[in-house]
């Protein structure tokens, strides 16, 4: 088939569009009548940059039916958590604070509650909020984000539950509104779903088939961005290294970095994430030569064992894994890495745990995301025998992360004297503010909160083995 007619069968026809667009309207006219000022919504998104870019979305098409959103849970008309199944710890904490909106629920009957995300793409969730949580009104699925107006409509028209859970290989939505959260940082997805199963995730069963975006409709969007003053573009997708695949554009991830590179202003791209299995040397290629894509590499191993890396259905090796570091460090030298590992996968030893830890000080990672395996439902590996308890696992765990502090604290230890630039964020706990370098490390420096959200030159003067303190400079 060709990219034309593929494209047309992942795409969101234009007519449902336009049908989401009346319910919007007809949303919109409930609420001007039934509430004297805008209602207020509160949505709350867990889990990866993902599910936080289809959060802006869903609080982008409620302000269009007429919400007002806030921060503040205890004022909300409308509570929308977007949630993530990833593992068991993220599913609890919606479970308690689901559970804890029904005295609220109470109190106004008016209120609506919607649950939507990964988690609510699994059956058994589904079944259970059915069967534990009857006062959630709303409860809907990855692949019908777009159709939130026509259930809202049925809810505040007919008062009806809704559950729409549909399975299927998933679409793409273009032209839906947008609340970006920041004015300085934007995510633009490039490609949604996943392939790969590897055998402990969930997330190729509840995002469905890998699709990419077309890339002159990411390059009009990152365009945009740029003129609206965006100074950091993150570019998403669950494997970024297999973008263009499918629907085949003629355009690779390296490629598309190339032309995104192209674009004039003054902004940095990144983007997460990349799979050591996809991740070649045009791509690290690319990255060396284009001035304004962050020399920051975020590249999950999971496991530096490579029976644990085969049983993970990860293919590739350690040795490939440490081969794709040492190019990309020969061609960037001043590259960071940041990585994700799992301990305690089902069936792993400590010897293999301890291959992991070896890979660890061998890859210097600037810091790393570190997981206690959590079976999930439905998954390959959730069937293996796992015989270690939690107690040793958690000792592996802080076995491994003394090894990363030790790596961490010597790197952090060699930028002090140094000069950065980094993107202003926030404000810290302490009144200091944030910036990140684009190795994406946090230098807190005094200065006044008009620099949020510019580049500026910051000076290291201490480091503090995660995060550095510097000095304006100029
Ligand atoms: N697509 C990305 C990862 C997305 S999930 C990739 O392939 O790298 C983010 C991280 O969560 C994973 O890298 C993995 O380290 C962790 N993770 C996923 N499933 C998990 C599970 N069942 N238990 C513990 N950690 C898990
Ligand atoms: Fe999960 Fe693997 Fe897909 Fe990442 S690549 S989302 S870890 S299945
Ligand atoms: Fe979680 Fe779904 Fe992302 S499971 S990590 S929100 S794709």
């Amino acid at each position: 088939m060709s990219a034309v007619s593929d494209k047309k069968r992942i795409t969101v026809p234009d007519e449902e569009i336009q049908r989401q667009r009346e319910y919007t309207q007809l949303v919109r006219s409930i609420v001007d009548r039934r509430f004297e000022s805008a209602p207020k919504a509160f949505v709350h998104t867990y889990g990866c940059q993902g599910n936080v870019s289809d959060g802006e979305r869903l609080k982008g098409m409620l302000e269009e039916m007429g919400y007002e959103l806030t921060e503040e849970l205890s004022e909300a008309d409308l509570v929308l958590y977007n949630t993530c199944a990833i593992r068991e710890h993220a599913e609890d904490r919606v479970f308690g604070n689901v559970g804890a909106l029904k005295s609220m629920k109470t109190a106004n009957k008016e209120m609506k509650i919607l649950l939507c995300g990964c988690m609510m793409q699994q059956e058994h969730v589904a079944d259970k909020i059915r069967k534990s949580y009857p006062f959630v009104d709303i409860v809907f699925g990855t692949h019908v984000i777009h159709r939130l107006p026509e259930f809202l409509y049925t809810s505040l028209s007919k008062g009806k539950k809704v559950y729409e859970l549909p399975e299927c290989d998933g679409y793409i939505t273009e032209e839906l509104p947008v609340h970006r959260d920041s004015s300085y940082k934007a995510w633009l997805p490039v490609m949604y779903g996943c392939n790969n199963f590897c055998s402990y995730c969930i997330v190729p069963y509840v995002r469905g088939r890998e699709r990419s975006r077309d890339p002159e409709v990411v390059i009009e969007e990152a365009k945009q961005l740029v003129a609206q003053g965006y100074k950091e573009i993150t570019l998403l997708g669950q494997n970024v290294n297999s973008y263009g695949k499918y629907p085949d554009y003629g355009c690779n991830f390296a490629q598309l970095l190339r032309r995104l590179n192209d674009i004039e202003g003054d902004f940095i791209i990144r983007f997460m994430t990349s799979h050591p299995k996809d991740c070649t040397y045009e791509l690290l290629d690319a990255m060396a030569e284009c001035e304004k894509v962050a020399k920051h590499l975020h590249l999950p191993f999971q496991s530096g064992s490579n029976r644990v890396l085969d049983a993970m259905n990860r293919r590739y090796t350690r040795e490939k894994y440490l081969g794709l570091l040492n190019y990309a460090y020969s061609v960037m030298p001043d590259l960071s890495v940041t990585s994700d590992v799992i301990v305690g996968f089902p069936g792993e030893t400590y010897d293999e745990f301890r291959e992991t830890v070896t890979l660890v000080e061998e890859a210097k990672f600037t810091s790393m995301y570190t997981f206690i395996y959590s079976p999930r439902e439905g998954t390959v590996a959730a069937k293996l025998p796992d015989p270690i308890s939690k107690e040793e696992k958690g000792k592996w765990f802080r076995e491994l992360l003394d090894a990363q502090e030790k790596i961490a604290a010597k790197r952090t230890a060699s930028m002090v004297g140094k000069t950065y630039r980094v993107l202003c964020e926030s404000v810290s706990k302490g009144g200091l503010i944030e910036g990140r370098t684009q190795g994406n490390i946090i230098i807190e420096f005094p200065a006044d909160t008009s620099v949020i959200g510019s580049f500026r030159e910051v000076k290291v003067t201490e480091s503090l083995t995660w995060i550095l303190r510097g000095e304006l400079q100029q």
